[in-house]
């Protein structure tokens, strides 16, 4: 990647993003590197909408609720930059922590209600209040029209179109579907912490989860829930929550609806993986 395409500070993007004619349209991915087909593919959308997409490239620490988390979470700046230049022109912003939170930054103040107090926000407390005021800070920063997310982080899309609802935002969040190796353990940054033998491990999860849209006949999504702990538990991955949920509300589920969702999260030896699927 050309040197001029990777920018490190607020201004020097706004003003090469000012050069652009007014009638140019932006596209942003943000992303805390470590790149993966997953981020690839939200990328590979981003150019179908625009020529202008801005990558974002920023571990940001407020979100991580573990300091061994943040320190081990991996940084290969310069393998993502090959691997951006491979699918396409984009421009990259890869801001420092006191760029992305100088003195004078102030927290949204925003009500995320029950969607962000389950699953993801009930294990890790003051995760998406450092998720909702990063991506915010981008959107301030970037002013994109159009955002993309994926569907990996189910409740992360949930919490930020809340987001984009409740302000007004007038960005159009684009959600994009989870992409996965070829033996369909979902794509993740962390994965690359994982041991073979544990990647072997780990497809317990996707396996529960297809193993719970197979069996799921007559039985309540309680019950279904329980059957699907119970075939997770002879795996080797610890777990910290399975449940069943509304795809919209991200509450657990007492009667099936028209859109739910099997969502896990556990723990491969230190690594936390999560993921999810539709139940159908
Ligand atoms: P990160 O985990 O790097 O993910 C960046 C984006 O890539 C998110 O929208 C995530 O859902 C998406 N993604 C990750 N793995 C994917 C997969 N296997 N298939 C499809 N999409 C995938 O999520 C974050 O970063 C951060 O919380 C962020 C939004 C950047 C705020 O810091």
């Amino acid at each position: 990647m050309k040197d001029g395409a990777v920018f490190t500070t607020v201004e020097s993007l706004q003003s090469r993003l000012k050069s652009s004619s007014s009638s140019t349209e932006t596209a942003l991915v943000p992303t805390m590197g470590a790149l993966h087909d997953g981020h690839l593919d939200l990328v590979r959308k981003a150019l179908e909408i625009t020529d202008q997409v801005v990558v974002s490239i920023f571990v940001n620490p407020t979100q991580f609720n573990s300091k061994e988390d943040l320190e081990n979470y991996p940084r290969t700046l310069e393998n993502d930059l090959k691997l951006l230049e491979s699918v396409g022109k984009v421009i990259v912003f890869a801001p420092t922590v006191e760029e992305m939170y100088p003195p004078d930054f102030e927290k949204i103040k925003i009500d995320l209600g029950d969607i962000a107090n389950v699953m993801e926000g009930k294990f890790r407390p003051g995760h998406f209040e450092g998720v909702v005021n990063v991506v915010h800070r981008f959107f301030q920063i970037i002013s994109p029209n159009y955002a993309l997310f994926g569907e990996k982080d189910f409740q992360q899309l949930a919490v930020i179109q809340r987001m984009v609802e409740e302000m007004r935002l007038s960005v159009q969040i684009i959600p994009c579907q989870t992409i996965r190796e070829v033996s369909g353990l979902a794509r993740s940054s962390r994965n690359q912490r994982l041991t073979e033998l544990q990647k072997e491990q780990a497809l317990v999860i996707v396996e529960t989860m297809n193993y719970a849209n197979q069996n799921k006949g007559e039985l309540t999504p309680i019950e279904l829930k329980n059957l699907a702990i119970d075939y997770f538990n002879q795996g080797e991955l610890e777990l910290e929550y399975l449940d069943i949920v509304d795809a919209k509300t991200l509450q657990s589920l007492n009667e099936w609806n028209s859109d739910s969702r099997i969502c896990i999260a556990a723990y491969c030896g230190e690594v936390r993986l999560i993921d999810n699927m539709e139940i159908n």
